[in-house]
């Protein structure tokens, strides 16, 4: 099946930075409506503005995504705009990048909040409309964390994990109603992800600097929607390390633990 994207209403959050403001500009460039969701106003607006200026139709919704309030008037405002909905990317994300030891309850609970039940109370919102769609896609943005558990990542792995797998889940389900769900399983990006993370204090030495580009990113999800790919994953090391990972599982946990070892010697 391949989708034509041309006058396609959608929803993207996470819309005012990295990752979400370039899938934003691609599908615009496509020809899709787009409404912009995340929670500052501001950098939503400018967002908004720069997408208008390159001939976009566009709107942008403040909304924090853990908010009820926030995803019932994210749903209305888009269908009353747009006249229905045909594509929800779940992009709206935050990390949090240390060891489980000395992290707490709160983060926990914010990483499970903003990565996994808040993209799917928002999908449980925008079904019905989703149901009416044209040629309906559920897009949601996971990671290489949500195929493989990285230390340092315990919170956001499980995060991603939860959300690959309902995704898994929705996928059957959906045909029901004709709701293709896509899944995006990106590996290390340089989108000033680690400027929002919760805690930055993992001994690694990752190198966003040398991850895609947003736009790189952005170009290879639009093309998933259009040819309507289940799952897809980008960046070579992401690819390489789920390979490994699933040839030779046991010795993937060991030079992870290896790793582990020599990071924390003597702490
Ligand atoms: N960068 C990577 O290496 C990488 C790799 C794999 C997967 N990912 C995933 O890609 C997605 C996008 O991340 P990114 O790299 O583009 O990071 P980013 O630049 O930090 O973007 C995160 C976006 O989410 C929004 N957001 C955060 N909390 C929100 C909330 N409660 N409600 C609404 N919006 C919220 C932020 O805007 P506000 O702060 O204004 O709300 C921002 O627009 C995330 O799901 C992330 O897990 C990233």
């Amino acid at each position: 099946m391949s989708r034509d994207l041309k006058g396609k209403r959608a929803i993207v959050t996470g819309a005012s930075s990295g990752i979400g403001r370039a899938i934003a500009a691609d599908l615009v460039k496509a020809g899709v409506r787009v409404v912009l969701a995340s929670r500052g106003a501001d950098k939503l607006n400018e967002v908004a503005d720069a997408l208008r200026a390159a001939g976009g139709d566009v709107l942008a919704v403040p909304t924090d995504v853990t908010k009820p309030d926030d995803r019932s008037r994210l749903i209305e405002t888009t269908v009353s705009a747009f006249g229905g909905l045909d594509l929800l990317v779940n992009n709206a994300g935050v990390g949090s990048w240390g060891h489980f030891a000395d992290s707490t309850e709160p983060i926990c609970r914010t990483v499970l909040e903003v990565n996994f039940f808040a993209p799917v109370e928002l999908t449980r919102l925008a079904m019905p409309h989703l149901t009416r769609g044209n040629q309906p896609a559920l897009v949601n943005v996971t990671s290489m964390c949500g195929r493989k558990g990285m230390p340092a990542w315990p919170e956001y792995s499980a995060s991603k994990f939860a959300l690959v797998g309902i995704s898994e889940a929705w996928r059957a389900e959906f045909q029901r109603y004709g709701v293709d769900v896509l899944t995006i399983v990106p590996g290390l990006t340089n989108s000033g992800f680690e400027k929002n993370w919760l805690r930055n204090d993992g001994k690694a030495d990752l190198r966003f600097d040398l991850g895609m580009t947003p736009e790189y990113l952005a170009a290879k999800i639009t093309d998933a929607i259009r040819k309507n790919r289940t799952e897809t994953v980008l960046g070579t090391e992401a690819k390489r390390l789920l390979r490994f990972n699933r040839y030779f599982p046991r010795l993937t946990n060991w030079l992870l633990a290896r790793k582990v070892k020599k990071l924390y010697a003597g702490k």
